[in-house]
């Protein structure tokens, strides 16, 4: 259960510990492209992925692949106490150290691919934003249509599906055969230089 923030239980300005690094970079090494990054996003990426959600009508926002927690973070220092958060990490060793900066927030051990049952369990219906840091182009074509499609079935129609990339521009062809619009938002700041692709108006799935 999603309990809700109160402002002074918000956490505060974000510093990437340095044992939040070591446990990405172990990670990484043993997992590889399920990992897909040997950093946990900068702040600036973070905070670009939650900029301009409009957290006075945000009833639900789901967030997919949460790693060690840095737009969890982002998140939970916006969020009002009439919003759900569900934050979905397959990892289990980064859901303890979600559970242990997050003790109020709703973790979820599990696989992205299960969204439906995860907001179904919940009795969620619809949901405003989905925050997908899941490293969704090295995904098998079908694995990645089916969470963008599971995930996306819940948005309200202002909705939007935000996915950070590390690598500016290079997929926005393949999420604009997913959605109607795609913005990218260019973080130049972060090491590499990363952003977020806002999607919204979901097409439909594009593999055979
Ligand atoms: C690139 S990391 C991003 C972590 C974090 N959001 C960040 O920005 O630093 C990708 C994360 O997605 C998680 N992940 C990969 N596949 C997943 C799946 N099918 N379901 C849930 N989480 C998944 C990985 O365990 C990892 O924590």
């Amino acid at each position: 259960m999603t309990l809700p923030h109160s402002p002074s239980a918000r956490p505060a300005a974000h510093r990437t510990p340095s044992s939040d690094r070591w446990l990405m970079v172990r990670k990484f090494l043993k997992h590889g492209t399920t990992i897909a990054s040997f950093s946990p996003s900068s702040r600036f990426l973070s905070r670009a992925v939650v900029r301009d959600i409009d957290f006075d009508t945000a009833k639900v926002v789901v967030e997919l692949g949460a790693g060690t927690g840095p737009i969890t973070h982002e998140l939970m220092r916006r969020v009002r106490p009439h919003t759900r958060c569900v934050i979905v990490e397959q990892d289990p060793d980064f859901c303890t150290r979600l559970r242990q900066k997050f003790p109020a927030a709703d973790i979820v051990e599990g696989d992205a691919a299960h969204i439906d049952r995860i907001l179904a369990d919940r009795g969620i219906r619809h949901v405003d934003h989905v925050l997908s840091g899941l490293p969704l182009p090295s995904f098998p074509a079908h694995l990645r249509d089916s969470i963008i499609a599971s995930s996306t079935r819940w948005l309200n129609p202002t909705g939007s599906f935000r996915q950070l990339t590390n690598m500016p521009w290079v997929y926005r062809g393949l999420y604009r055969e997913y959605f109607y619009a795609v913005a990218f938002k260019l973080v130049p700041l972060n090491l590499p230089p990363g952003g977020v692709y806002v999607c919204s108006g979901y097409r439909g799935t594009i593999t055979p």
